[in-house]
């Protein structure tokens, strides 16, 4: 039921941790299952240098969040922004229809970090919307 990829990125997450200097950090729960994630970015002249996550969560949460910060190192900000949660499914090779949700988590996650740095750092971010 789940694709290699899936399984590749659950069994051996990348980028789990934590940034101590992060520049935004993006915390996001999903009602429906109860899951948390964490995502810390660091960004730097734009550029998002590094990406870490930490996610308390099912396997499909683990593995979204490991390819999300895989996708979004070394892209700008506005390259970030097109990182939906279809992009991190299509990453993964595709996920089973009733964990469609947990990638709307890797997202969200991306994009609270996101909103954090901008806030932080008093700039807007066309196209970022404020997390719900
Ligand atoms: Fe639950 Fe998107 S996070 S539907
Ligand atoms: Fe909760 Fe996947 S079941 S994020």
């Amino acid at each position: 039921m789940y694709s290699d990829k899936v399984m590749d990125h659950f069994r051996n997450p990348r980028n789990m941790g934590e940034i101590d200097d992060a520049s935004g950090i993006g915390t996001v729960g999903n009602a429906k299952c109860g899951d948390i994630m964490r995502v810390y970015l660091k960004i730097e002249n734009d550029i998002i240098e590094d990406a870490k996550f930490k996610t308390f969560g099912c396997g499909a949460a683990v593995a979204t969040s490991s390819i999300a910060t895989e996708l979004v190192k070394g892209k700008t900000i506005n390259e970030a922004l097109q990182i939906t949660n279809k992009a991190v499914m299509e990453a993964l090779d595709g996920l089973p229809p009733e964990k469609v949700h947990c990638s709307c988590l890797a997202e969200e996650a991306l994009q609270a970090a996101l909103w954090d740095y901008a806030i932080k750092n008093n700039i807007q971010i066309t196209g970022l919307k404020p997390p719900a």
